[in-house]
């Protein structure tokens, strides 16, 4: 049993649903807390329904995905390849893996059960033979607060043979990830899961619900999009559909994080509040005498907005808009219609104590560690881009460097086997189209200056 670490500052425009207990400083981890807190009722109710029936709760709920994508979870289980005969497998992904994201381990750490109960149900509704939790290597206490509560839900017939009693048997297994970002890649994944280097496959035709673990077909959710199920069940797939705004259903939690006054994990109803009610009135706004600089919206790899920009247009309703970054709405279509995505759910801040240069080093940086090396454009651009941004940071830029940036960052996209290919052009791209006057003047100072010279650093 490993007791909650208090927590206080639960803002007041809060909805908690996943998060409800797990700053709670009397709350713990232990089994018997979660059943006195009514834990595990929903894996019995959905054991006396058909599992056609709780697949068809999570389709009304529209439960998108917590990972990035955003895709629906239901529709997600309705292509698993159910004639070929072969065993289906579920795996959680709780690799978190997205700078700025840390909102998956607040879960596992506080509250595992309601992850367990959540693939639990998953797993009924789609008939699966084993399910795993890949959690990534540097969340080590997380790996055992799992085993510990895998354990205890055993012992008590929640998870293993015959489930609460019924026909139904399914286990859960803990795989401590393979410590890099592209482990958090859903094929990638299955590759490591496999014992294998973490090499993206390509979709077609290696989409996971076909031919995903061992060639089987296989479901990859994330931890907050499971536990959601649990909440989609226990009300009724039409009731959770009420909770947020048309398409967006449910909370979401966001990781808010850099130039604000209170960075932190906000779980809020998705699209019933703004990036600036986000940045300013729940995170507290920005630091004494600061002026906002840009916001990434939604992970490192989601595309930059600048400060003062505007997003105008017409939404998908035909309705017209005008937005600021402040006013664009914090759920999955919002950001998506401003140009960039919500990604992973987090939100990173950025003042101008910093240069904008300099954060794109620090991104460049990390994608170019990050490439597995499989495709010639992410494996050579990514580098290309970073070597270009160090040398940048290091005072020896050209002028013609700027247009050299966004060009690698254009023919990266697109062409890859994987989405690491997106995640780290999109940065580039972003940045260099948005402040390239602090592109161009840092790089013509430096020409000046008689620094600039084609070293590559
Ligand atoms: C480079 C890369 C890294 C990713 N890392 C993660 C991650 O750490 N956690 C995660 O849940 N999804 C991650 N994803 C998304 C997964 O591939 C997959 O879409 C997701 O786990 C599906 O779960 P969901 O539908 O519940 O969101 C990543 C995707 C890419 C392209
Ligand atoms: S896009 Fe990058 S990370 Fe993805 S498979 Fe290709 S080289 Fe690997």
């Amino acid at each position: 049993m490993i007791a909650a670490p208090k927590r206080t500052d639960i803002h007041p425009k809060e909805r908690r649903m996943i998060l409800k207990h797990a700053d709670d400083p009397s709350y713990d981890t232990s089994v018997d807390c979660y059943i006195e807190h009514g834990g595990y009722e929903t894996l019995k109710k959905a054991l006396t329904l058909k599992p056609e029936d709780v697949h068809d709760h999570v389709m009304k709920a529209g439960i998108r995905g917590r990972g990035g994508a955003g895709f629906p979870a239901g529709m997600k289980w309705k292509f698993l390849d159910r004639k070929s005969g072969k065993p289906i497998y579920l795996i959680c992904n709780a690799d978190e893996s997205e700078p700025g994201t840390f909102k998956d381990r607040q879960i596992m750490h506080k509250d595992p059960h309601q992850l367990i109960e959540g693939m639990m149900i998953a797993a009924y509704a789609t008939n699966t033979a084993k399910a795993f939790i890949y959690i990534r290597e540097e969340m080590p206490h997380g790996a055992v607060i799992l085993e510990q509560a895998i354990e205890e839900a055993r012992a008590k017939g929640f998870v293993g043979d015959k489930i609460g009693g019924s026909d139904y048997s399914c286990d859960i297994v803990v795989h401590r990830g393979a410590a890099a970002y592209i482990c958090g890649e859903e094929t990638g994944l299955i590759e490591s899961l496999e014992g294998k280097r973490a090499y993206p496959r390509i979709k077609p035709p290696y989409f996971p619900a076909a031919l995903g673990l061992y060639m089987c077909p296989t479901i990859v959710n994330n931890v907050e999009t499971l536990c959601h199920v649990v909440h989609a069940v226990s009300m009724g797939g039409e009731e959770y559909a009420k909770i947020g705004t048309p398409n967006n259903s449910g909370t979401r939690i966001w990781s808010l994080s850099g130039h604000v006054q209170r960075p932190g994990y906000y779980e809020l109803e998705n699209g019933k509040h703004t990036y600036g009610d986000l940045i300013y009135e729940i995170g507290g706004g920005l630091k004494p005498g600061r002026q906002l600089l840009a916001v990434i919206p939604g992970g490192s790899s989601s595309k930059v907005w600048r400060a003062g920009e505007r997003f105008k247009g017409k939404d998908r309703g035909g309705n017209e808009y005008d937005w600021a970054i402040e006013d664009v709405p914090l759920n999955f279509d919002g950001p998506m219609t401003a140009g960039s995505m919500s990604g992973s759910g987090a939100v990173i801040v950025v003042d101008d104590s910093v240069d904008i240069v300099d954060v794109l080093a620090n991104i460049n940086a990390f994608y170019a560690h990050e490439s597995c090396g499989q495709c010639t454009p992410c494996r050579e651009g990514s580098l290309w881009m970073k070597k270009i941004t160090s040398r940048m940071t290091s005072g020896h830029a050209r002028p013609e460097d700027v247009d050299l940036l966004a060009s690698i960052g254009d023919q990266i996209a697109g062409r890859t086997i994987c989405a690491h290919g997106e995640a780290c052009a999109w940065p580039t791209q972003s940045f260099v189209a948005k402040f390239r006057d602090k592109f161009l003047e840092r790089a013509e100072r430096q020409a000046a200056s008689g620094s600039g010279d084609i070293r590559l650093i």
